[in-house]
């Protein structure tokens, strides 16, 4: 009866989230990308962000990248214009000097030690061509593993990085990305299909949907073929499930995976929605596509362009959704949403319990 008790409670709470989901905070006790690691060079600084938090990442002469805040603790202006010398970045204006740990190491013109105030430092860590921080309490970034990135690294397969920019909160690409039911949308990229539900499954800190799509009609486009394989032509029949398209979101990651009827992976995507301003409305998103590559792996470098612009142009029209939705959201000053499809207000119940409501959320009227 307890048991029972306890399972409708879940279930109400993955129906109804307490708070308005657009001013649900990410967590930020999780390792966040902020930057892909090229664009640090050694013995430079660049600036990144994270939910309005500046954040200059400092890669030094020697030795590992490290994050700080990005304002001086004299005058705050940016340590990211500053200058690497050694391990510490010198401030640009009087020429503070700070460490890996954010501790002012050197007052240039007092020649006094202890005089410098220090500035915060953020754990950083290097994985998969990205520099991640963790924002929240550093007494917990030991204990949270960084997560696994598509399959960087693996030879079996080419990866592609990408980093969008996007007007909206990034519950909506988590919610756009699991939502398969809206194929309608690129209709004038992939023809006419339509995904078949096959299943899903959920954890405290997950949400899986899995589909196979089923050609209504219309070409196979040149770039899906690439990836799948050529389909047969059925004729109008109904097409047999080949390849199983399985979408998860383990807070705050989402990733999406194909396998092929032999169920070998065939293509990998790993995505992370980074929260850029305070109000959280605003993402940077860090993706890595991984495609398996053929027998013969030049084909695949051949088709690399048409696979891309495949991708970007379905991005694209994913991209003008989610802004839209963000905008009447605003507009209409709050969540409308009206969700029937179960595996999406599972979702919505995971990001609102995952993450932390902002200052300003306000509870969802009940009923
Ligand atoms: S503002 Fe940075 S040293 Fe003065
Ligand atoms: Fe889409």
């Amino acid at each position: 009866m307890l048991m029972e008790a306890s399972k409708s409670q879940k279930d109400d709470q993955d129906r109804k989230p307490e708070y308005d989901l657009r001013q649900i905070d990410c967590d930020p006790d999780f390792w966040y990308p902020v930057a892909w690691s090229h664009k640090v060079r050694r013995g430079k600084a660049f600036a990144a962000r994270y939910a309005g938090y500046p954040v200059a990442l400092i890669r030094p002469e020697s030795g590992p990248v490290y994050a700080l805040e990005d304002r001086c603790a004299h005058r705050q202006v940016p340590l990211s214009k500053g200058v690497v010398e050694k391990n510490c970045i010198k401030c640009c204006y009087h020429g503070w000097s700070f460490d890996s740990d954010g501790q002012c190491v050197t007052v240039p013109y007092l020649n006094r030690e202890g005089v410098g105030r220090p500035v915060r430092s953020f754990p950083c860590r290097e994985k998969g061509g990205l520099i991640f921080i963790f924002p929240g309490d550093p007494a917990l970034a030991d204990s949270v593993p960084l997560p696994g990135v598509a399959q960087v690294g693996n030879p079996d397969y080419k990866t592609r990085q990408f980093s969008p920019r996007l007007k909206c909160h990034y519950t909506f690409m988590h919610e756009n990305l699991m939502d398969m039911n809206h194929q309608f949308l690129h209709r004038r990229q992939m023809g006419s299909i339509t995904a078949r539900f096959l299943g899903q499954d959920k954890g405290e800190n997950f949400q899986e949907a899995r589909y196979s799509f089923a050609r209504k009609g219309g070409e196979q486009p040149l770039a899906e073929a690439l990836i799948f394989g050529r389909h047969k032509d059925l004729q109008g029949r109904e097409q047999p499930v080949e390849e199983v398209v399985s979408i998860r979101t383990t807070y705050p990651y989402q990733t999406l995976q194909i396998h092929d009827k032999d169920g070998d992976l065939i293509m990998d995507l790993w995505t992370c929605y980074v929260p850029l301003g305070a109000d959280q409305q605003g993402t940077q998103a860090f993706g890595l596509l991984s495609v398996k590559k053929p027998k013969w792996g030049f084909l695949l470098d051949l088709a690399w362009p048409v696979l891309g612009l495949f991708t970007h142009r379905i991005f694209e029209e994913d991209r003008e959704i989610v802004e839209l939705e963000q905008k009447a959201w605003r507009e209409l000053g709050g969540d409308r949403n009206i969700e029937v499809f179960p595996t999406v207000k599972a979702l919505r119940g995971l990001l609102a319990r995952c993450g932390v409501p902002n200052k300003m959320a306000k509870p969802v009227q009940k009923g």
